[in-house]
């Protein structure tokens, strides 16, 4: 099978080397692909955002299957575009990458299908007074975030009232994460330990991946501000069998069931970030495809074929 996978980071790294490895792979590119990745198969100067020039390459090289790494593609409809083009491709549609593109779309999502997550209001920026006055009862810490993509950047935990105020200016009025603040998700804040499980779904089943934890504080002993993640490790140990198997009841199983209900079947690598105490977990947030650097940790604890999985995710025979 010939391969195009889209992206340009380590991930793309870990899933061009786990790709290769298959012995359905007869050709692999990356676009764009990075000096890892070159190692494995071949580059192709296309960025990951360029839909149309992704689609006409497909058809152009004739490409079997498409597996896409981050966000920003999904989140734009690569999947929508492929599909329409008639390639098979594995990843949400746009419409079912809102569990990740929009946190409103999400936790309102999570709401409906009685998810367990942090309670939360949301507020558009036309709403910036009325956010400011509910942030004058809400209980601190609370936690700040703008609604739309922002590299795992878009989180504020405020320990004060003032320190809130201030990031609702930031997020809103000095636009700060971009677009990603036209809606702000104002949510309690949840105390416990954070581990990440990684689905590969079809739409309707899905099989587990290892869980994984990542370091998010950019300073050494666990300091400063929140990143995509400075580097992770798996299996997470706080994740026992019987943890995972409440976790898949409780929430993997009722989002896709809620997603397929609400018609747009989440088909791709669901990733759920959880907070967990001695009650349970919640979820903290939803990605809509594999962690990075998770995905670097994941796929040398895969035994199976990783083509052949994402091969059986896009054919929806999980
Ligand atoms: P998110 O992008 O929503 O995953 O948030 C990034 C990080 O902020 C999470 O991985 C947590 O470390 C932290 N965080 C987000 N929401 C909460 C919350 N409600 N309570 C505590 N920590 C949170
Ligand atoms: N490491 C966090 C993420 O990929 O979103």
């Amino acid at each position: 099978m010939r391969i195009l996978l889209i992206g340009n980071g380590g991930r793309e790294h870990a899933m061009a080397w786990k790709l290769a490895a298959s012995t359905r792979c007869s050709a692999l590119f990356i676009a764009p692909g990075n000096p890892g990745t070159a190692r494995v198969g071949q580059n192709v100067a296309i960025a990951a955002t360029d839909i149309p020039a992704l689609v006409d390459f497909a058809r152009r090289v004739a490409i079997d299957l498409t597996v896409v790494g981050p966000e920003q593609p999904l989140v734009l409809g690569v999947v929508d575009a492929f599909e329409a083009a008639c390639l098979l491709i594995f990843g949400p549609s746009a419409a079912a990458a809102q569990l990740e593109g929009s946190k409103a779309f999400s936790k309102a999502f999570m709401v409906r299908h009685g998810i367990p997550t942090a309670a939360h209001r949301t507020f558009p920026a036309a709403a910036y007074d009325e956010a400011l006055a509910y942030l004058q009862t809400a209980d601190m810490p609370v936690v700040l975030k703008a609604s739309g993509l922002a590299a795992g950047k878009g989180v504020v935990i405020c320990e004060t009232r003032s320190e809130a105020e201030a990031a609702l200016r930031d997020i809103v009025q000095d636009h700060r994460f971009g677009d990603a603040g036209d809606e702000v998700v104002i949510e309690e804040f949840m105390q416990g330990e954070e581990a990440s499980l990684f689905a590969v779904c079809d739409g309707d089943d899905y099989t587990l991946l290892a869980t994984a934890q990542d370091h998010k504080r950019v300073g050494d002993g666990d300091t400063g501000l929140n990143t995509g993640g400075m580097g992770a490790y798996a299996p997470a140990p706080l994740v026992s069998p019987d943890l995972e198997a409440r976790i898949c009841r409780e929430i993997v199983e009722p989002t896709l069931a809620g997603m397929k209900a609400e018609g747009a079947p989440f088909r791709g690598f669901l990733y759920v970030g959880l907070m967990i105490d001695a009650r349970g977990a919640r979820v903290v947030e939803y990605n809509c495809r594999l962690g990075d650097p998770e995905a670097q940790v994941l796929l040398p604890l895969l035994a199976s074929d990783f083509l052949e999985l994402a091969l059986a995710g896009a054919q929806g025979r999980i």
